[in-house]
C-alpha cells in the first residue's frame, strides 16, 4: 500500500460520548472484528481501564479499507481521554494527521471535548466533526450543530450525523476520513529507520512490547536498532500491526503506527517518547521526549509485620505497565520504612490508590496526597519538595525568597443554572476566573485557574455536588505561581510527628490546624500523664488540645488527716510525670497514626 493511502487518525470525545462504540463499528465495517462475536471495546485493554471504563494507555488498531478501487491502511490511534496523561495524549496526537471530533447529540460538547479540541487544533490536525447518538429521543441536533459551529468554528455542512450504536450512517465516515485527512507525507521510506516510542507495555512471556510511530525508513525482524536516550542497541525479534491484536508482519514502513518486540526484559530500559534509529547511522532525535512529571505524591507504608521486601517486589510488578508512576524509598519516624509514589495527576493517583487498597488492604497505609511545591532561594536556586516533611518550618528570611505551588487551568461545563454555585466553589478553592462562555445548548463553559492542591482535594466531587452531578471537568497543567504556603506540623508533647505534616495555604491553616488536633486526639489513648497536642505553622503554635492524665489515686489508702504525707506523694507523682514528659515518653501506638491516616 503506497504511503499516499495511509491515514492516521484519532477520535476526540468526552467520556461516554461513544468513542469505543464508534471504534468497534469501524473495525466491523473493515472486517477487523466480526460483528457477531461480542468482543466489544477492543481498544481498552488494561484491567484498570476495564474497571474504570477509561483509557489510560495509548493503543492503536489498524484497518484496511477498500475504497474506489484502492486499498487504504488506516491507523486508529486511541489515547487516554484524560489530561492527567497529557504527554501520552500529545504523543498519540503527534502520530496522526487527523481527528474525529465526536459529540453526543443529546449532551453536546463538554469540558473534555473542548480541552482535547484545543490540543488537536494546536497540533494542526484536520478535524472531522461528528454528531453521535442521533437515535436518542433526547437528541437535539440543530443545537449541537450550532454549538460545533460556534465553539470550534467548523462548518455545519461538514458534520457527519450517525449512531454508533445502531450503526446508522457510520459507513459515510470512512470515505470522509480518506478524503479529508492527509496521508503522513512527512515520512521518508528510503531514509534510515527512525521512529518514536508512543507507548510500551509488558508481557511476562515476551518482555517489553513497543508501540512506535515510524517516521523514516523500514524495520523488520533482525534489524539492529538503537535507543537515542539510553544508547542501548538491540535486535528486533518481531514486528507487526495491531489487527486488532498483535499480528506479525514481515516489515514495517514509514507512516505506520505499529508494534515491535525488542527482546528487552526490563521495562526500565524503555522511555516512551524516545527515538529509535538504525544502529548503522547517527540521526537527529525526534521531538517530543519529556520525562513524565509526577504532580501528585503519596506516601505508602507497610503496617507492622508485613514483609517489606516482598511488598516492594509486588509494588514494582504493579508499576511495570505504568512507567509514569515514580517509586522511591522513604522513611518516616512514625511509620517506619516505606515508599513515596508519584503520579501524573489526581485521577492517576486515585486509580492506583484504589488498586493498592484492593490488593494490600490493611497491610498498607497511604498518606494524604500532596503536590510538589517549589522553594525559591534568594540566590536563584529552585528546589522542588514533594514530601511535606522536607518543607522548611518557616520562611528562613536569610535564604529563602518565596514559595510557589502548581496551578491548573480547570475547564468546567454544566447547565447554566448552576453558574453561581460553581463560581462560589471555585472562589472558595482559591480560584481565579479566566473565561466564561454560554453555549446555545444551555451549557456554560467556565475556565478557572486553581491550585493543583485544591484540585486533588476532591474538587471534582464537590463540583458534582453543587451541580447535582451535571458538571464535567478537565484541566491542564498551568505551571507554578507564588503562594503564601506554610508547613503545618503536628507536635505531641513538643515533638513533631513526621508523617502527619501537610503544606497549606495561609488562609487554610487555622481551620485545618484545629480540626487536625481534635481529630488526632480521638485516636490517642489516655496516658499516665498529660499529653499536649499542638499544631505549628510558620514557627507559631496555631492550635492546641490537651489530653488530661488519668490520675492514679496515690492517696486512696491514706487517712484524711495525714496531710504532710499526702503532699509528699502528690509532689512525687508530679515529679515522675515531669520526668516522663521531659523524656518525651509519650507512647503513640502505630495504630493511632494508621487509624488517623485512614480517615483522611
Ligand atoms: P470512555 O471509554 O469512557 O471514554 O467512553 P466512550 O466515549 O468510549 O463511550 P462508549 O463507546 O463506551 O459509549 C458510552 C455509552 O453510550 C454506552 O452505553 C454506549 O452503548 C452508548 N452509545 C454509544 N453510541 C451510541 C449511540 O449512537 N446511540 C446511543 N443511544 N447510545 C450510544
Amino acid at each position: 500500500i503506497p504511503l499516499e493511502n495511509y491515514r492516521n487518525f484519532i477520535i476526540v470525545a468526552h467520556i461516554d460520548h461513544g468513542k469505543s462504540t464508534l471504534s468497534d463499528r469501524l473495525l466491523e465495517i473493515t472486517g477487523v472484528v466480526n460483528p457477531h462475536a461480542k468482543n466489544s471495546q477492543v481498544l481498552d485493554k488494561l484491567d484498570v481501564e476495564k474497571e474504570r471504563g477509561i483509557t489510560v494507555k495509548a493503543q492503536t488498531v489498524s484497518m484496511i479499507y477498500h475504497y474506489r478501487g484502492e486499498d487504504y491502511l488506516l491507523h486508529l490511534v486511541d489515547s487516554p481521554g484524560h489530561v492527567d496523561f497529557r504527554l501520552e495524549v500529545s504523543r498519540s496526537y503527534a502520530s496522526c494527521q487527523g481527528a474525529i471530533l465526536l459529540v453526543d447529540a443529546a449532551e453536546g460538547a463538554k469540558a473534555q471535548t473542548v480541552a482535547n479540541f484545543y490540543l488537536a487544533y494546536s497540533m494542526d490536525l484536520k478535524l472531522i466533526p461528528v454528531i453521535n447518538k442521533i437515535d436518542l429521543d433526547t437528541a437535539d441536533i440543530p443545537r449541537v450543530e450550532e454549538q460545533i459551529e460556534n465553539m470550534f468554528e467548523l462548518p455545519k455542512d461538514d458534520i457527519v450525523h450517525l449512531s454508533a450504536k445502531t450503526g446508522k450512517n457510520v459507513k459515510y465516515l470512512l470515505p470522509k476520513i480518506i478524503e479529508s485527512i492527509p496521508p503522513p507525507l512527512n515520512c521518508q521510506r528510503d531514509a534510515p529507520f527512525r521512529a518514536q516510542i508512543v507507548d510500551s507495555w509488558y508481557d511476562s512471556y515476551l518482555g517489553v512490547i513497543l508501540l512506535i510511530n515510524i517516521v523514516d525508513g523500514t524495520v523488520q525482524k533482525g534489524s539492529k536498532i538503537s535507543s537515542y536516550r539510553t544508547k542501548n542497541k538491540f535486535e528486533v525479534k518481531e514486528v507487526g500491526i495491531m489487527y486488532p491484536d498483535r499480528t506479525p508482519f514481515p516489515k514495517l514502513v514509514a507512516g505506520q503506527v505499529a508494534y515491535i518486540i525488542p527482546g528487552l526484559k526490563n521495562p526500565n530500559d524503555v522511555y516512551v517518547g524516545d527515538t529509535l534509529y538504525d544502529s548503522n547511522f547517527s540521526v537527529e532525535p525526534l521531538e517530543g521526549f519529556e520525562e513524565p512529571k509526577p504532580m501528585v505524591f503519596v506516601g505508602a507504608f507497610p503496617t507492622q509485620g508485613t514483609n517489606f521486601k516482598k511488598m516492594e517486589e509486588s509494588l514494582n510488578n504493579l508499576f511495570l505497565n505504568d512507567r509514569s508512576v515514580t517509586f522511591q524509598r522513604a522513611t518516616s519516624v512514625a511509620l517506619g520504612q516505606g515508599w513515596r509514589l508519584g503520579f501524573l495527576g489526581s485521577l492517576h493517583a486515585s486509580i492506583f490508590k484504589e488498586r493498592l487498597q484492593k490488593e494490600y488492604g490493611e497491610d498498607l497505609i497511604i498518606t494524604a496526597p500532596t503536590v510538589p511545591y517549589k522553594i525559591h532561594y534568594k540566590d536563584g536556586v529552585e528546589q522542588i519538595v514533594s514530601n511535606p516533611d522536607d518543607f522548611p518550618d518557616s520562611l528562613e528570611k536569610t535564604k529563602i525568597s518565596y514559595f510557589s505551588e502548581p496551578y491548573v487551568d480547570a475547564y468546567m461545563s454544566f447547565p447554566k443554572e448552576y453558574v453561581g454555585k460553581v463560581m462560589q466553589l471555585c472562589n472558595a478553592n482559591r480560584g481565579a476566573q479566566e473565561d466564561i462562555q454560554y453555549s446555545p445548548t444551555g451549557m456554560v463553559f467556565l475556565t478557572y485557574s486553581i491550585p493543583t492542591a485544591q484540585l486533588i482535594d476532591d474538587f471534582f466531587g464537590k463540583l458534582k455536588g453543587v451541580t447535582k452531578g451535571y458538571a464535567s471537568l478537565d484541566y491542564e497543567d498551568a505551571g507554578y505561581k507564588p503562594s503564601d504556603i506554610y508547613k503545618l506540623e503536628i507536635l505531641v508533647n513538643g515533638e513533631g510527628i513526621d508523617a502527619l505534616s501537610t503544606v497549606l495555604h495561609k488562609s487554610e491553616i487555622n481551620r485545618n490546624a484545629k480540626e487536625f488536633v481534635q481529630r488526632f486526639k480521638k485516636f490517642m489513648r489516655i496516658q499516665q500523664f498529660e499529653v499536649v497536642m499542638q499544631a505549628k505553622a510558620n514557627g507559631r503554635i496555631v492550635a492546641r488540645e490537651t489530653i488530661h492524665a488519668r490520675r492514679k489515686d496515690v492517696l486512696a489508702k491514706l487517712h484524711a488527716a495525714d496531710i504532710s504525707r499526702k503532699k509528699k506523694l502528690l509532689a512525687r507523682q508530679k515529679e515522675g510525670k515531669k520526668l516522663l514528659k521531659s523524656r518525651g515518653q509519650v507512647r503513640i501506638p502505630p495504630q493511632a497514626y494508621q487509624a488517623f491516616l485512614r480517615r483522611q
